[in-house]
């Protein structure tokens, strides 16, 4: 545990059941070795696909940013009024805070109003963690910063509520589109079931809208998403000494209009066997087979009501931009 005048960090330990590399190795061979094959959208990020992402979100073909930007820059003052509401203390709780620049537009908007609250951003990377902390030390020296580093729901459990205060959970940037339906039910059920009556929920969910927006989203014209999907593929050469061939391999998005999912895939150019000698293993691919590599889902706003009322939480109010193409969305927990 680190900590300064205003600055703790908590580590909170992984499940004992695996490694992350144990999980890598596990995720990655059923994957490749099951019929249709997939690859799980989490293992994107290594360091070249944080660093593609950051690049993603500056695209201008990747709308989600920007609209959620804009969202919390024009509602922060009445973000606040929710939060608070009559002034009563809150801890703002970050499920995945990244680099935070979205989230320091309410900190610094409820910095001046001198609203009564702490800031506890949870993430998986000690670094992130690090950086986020050390930059909001320089830019708001009087905010009360408790991060903690590991698994959501653990370190959820481990902020302790004090006297009168509630919890507020933020998880931006439609990142619960990245789920499949069980695991979004799964994880409101979860955070429900670690808050409290009267705690807060504030998430961003992108919306169905055209269909060729959201294609263009992630097939950007630069390319960038095409690396971040083949990236997976690189990160497997390295870390399972895999001889893949990222030019025999088409990124290839596809969107339903229907259940609003935007699925990604890579498609095999031809006949070929790919060995991952650190498994001893050899994986054959016919000509034009896939793997799915990702689910970024979106959602209409009655979705957005029966997932809230069925996770056991009630929609207090919907905040959109001004195109209407994305929503962060506040649940108060019954
Ligand atoms: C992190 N997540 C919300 C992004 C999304 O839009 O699904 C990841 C991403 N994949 C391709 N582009 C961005």
């Amino acid at each position: 545990m680190e900590s300064s005048e205003n600055i703790t960090m908590q580590k909170i330990s992984k499940p004992k059941k695996f490694t992350t590399k144990e999980e890598f190795v596990r995720d990655v061979l059923i994957g490749l070795q099951s019929n249709p094959k997939k690859l799980s959208s989490k293992y994107f990020y290594d360091e070249k696909g944080d660093k593609l992402f950051q690049e993603i979100m500056n695209l201008e073909e990747y709308y989600l940013t920007n609209c959620e930007y804009e969202i919390l820059n024009t509602h922060k003052s009445a973000i606040l009024e929710l939060f608070e509401s009559n002034n009563r203390p809150f801890q703002l709780i970050e499920l995945g805070a990244g680099d935070g620049l979205k989230t320091k537009v309410l900190l610094q908007e409820f910095s001046n109003n001198k609203a009564h609250f702490e800031y506890s951003p949870i993430d998986i990377s000690p670094h992130v963690l690090q950086t986020l902390t050390n930059d909001l030390q320089q830019l708001l020296p009087n905010l009360k910063v408790k991060s903690f580093q590991g698994d959501y729901f653990k370190a959820l459990a481990a902020t302790k509520r004090q006297n009168g205060w509630r919890k507020v959970v933020l998880f931006l940037g439609s990142n619960i589109g990245n789920f499949s339906i069980e695991q979004t039910h799964n994880f409101l059920t979860k955070i429900k079931d670690l808050l409290s009556p009267g705690d807060l929920l504030f998430i961003g969910f992108d919306l169905k809208k055209e269909p060729e927006v959201i294609l263009s989203a992630y097939n950007d014209k630069k390319g960038v998403t095409r690396a971040f999907n083949l990236n997976l593929l690189s990160r497997i050469n390295a870390e399972l000494d895999g001889n893949f061939d990222l030019n025999k391999f088409e990124h290839y998005p596809v969107y339903d209009p229907q259940s609003g999912e935007c699925r990604s895939y890579l498609v095999s150019k031809e006949n070929q066997q790919v060995r991952l000698e650190a498994l001893e293993e050899t994986i054959s691919f016919h000509k034009w087979e896939s793997i799915h590599t990702e689910i970024s889902r979106k959602f209409s706003t009655k979705e957005i009501h029966e997932l809230a009322e069925r996770s056991g939480f009630k929609l207090l109010e919907n905040f959109y931009d001004s195109k209407g193409f994305f929503v962060d969305s506040v649940w108060l927990k019954k």
